[in-house]
């Protein structure tokens, strides 16, 4: 509970550079995650080149730009408030992109057993909201182990404004899709908790 509880979504870095050997054990915490039939559709692209995270720096402020365009003018400072809160991920030593396999292009698991004469609830999007839970189970995990190996990361899908310009610049492969921006690095700050919900409000018990 205490490692649950204490990690915190970690914004501003000092320029340190991350240990390969700590990187790795970040990722192999997000390995272990649980995902739908355990197929495992994520990978995890690592940018640590300071020119490549120019690149997607400049990508997000020109998709943030074009997006300010129409924005409403009473709308303005708010939206400005809010990507302020992803347009410095590339001051981190490192960033990670972990992404997703979509199925969206394939036919999906209901379709291919039952010939394509039956559908349900859950829809041809069930085979991608799976892909993305497990890897934002992988991205948890992940973050966990950042908090306890004492570093500081943020899950940031501000970004995904610029998200064609970015699968482009880090090739990202046909059929998937970035799930978030992570930045990485040694904490330049330690935030306080954001409040959360009481646990009373969450819980509808059926008895
Ligand atoms: C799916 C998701 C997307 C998020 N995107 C951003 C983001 O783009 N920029 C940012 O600064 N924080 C982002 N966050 C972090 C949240 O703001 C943060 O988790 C929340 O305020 C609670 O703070 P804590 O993580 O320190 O407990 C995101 C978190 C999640 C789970």
């Amino acid at each position: 509970m205490e490692l649950i509880s204490q990690r915190r979504s970690i914004r501003q870095f000092k320029p340190d550079p991350v240990p390969r050997q700590l990187i790795e054990q970040v990722l192999e915490a997000a390995r272990w995650a649980p995902s739908g039939g355990n197929r495992q559709g994520f990978r995890f692209i690592v940018v640590q080149s300071p020119a490549m995270l120019a690149r997607m720096d400049q990508a997000v402020a020109r998709a943030v730009e074009a997006l300010l365009q129409h924005v409403r003018p009473e709308f303005r400072e708010e939206f400005a408030r809010y990507s302020g809160n992803f347009m410095h991920f590339a001051q981190a030593p490192l960033v990670i992109a972990p992404i997703y396999r979509s199925y969206r292009e394939g036919t999906d698991f209901l379709t291919m057993i039952t010939g394509g004469t039956h559908s349900d609830d859950r829809g041809p999007l069930k085979a991608d909201a799976d892909s993305l839970a497990a890897v934002s189970a992988a991205i948890m995990n992940l973050l966990l182990a950042v908090h306890t190996l004492g570093l500081g990361a943020c899950w940031m899908t501000g970004p995904l404004f610029a998200r064609t310009s970015l699968s482009k610049l880090l090739e990202v492969p046909r059929s998937w899709e970035i799930a978030a921006l992570i930045p990485l690095g040694y904490a330049q700050h330690r935030p306080a908790a954001p409040e959360r919900r009481p646990l009373a409000r969450l819980i509808t018990y059926l008895d």
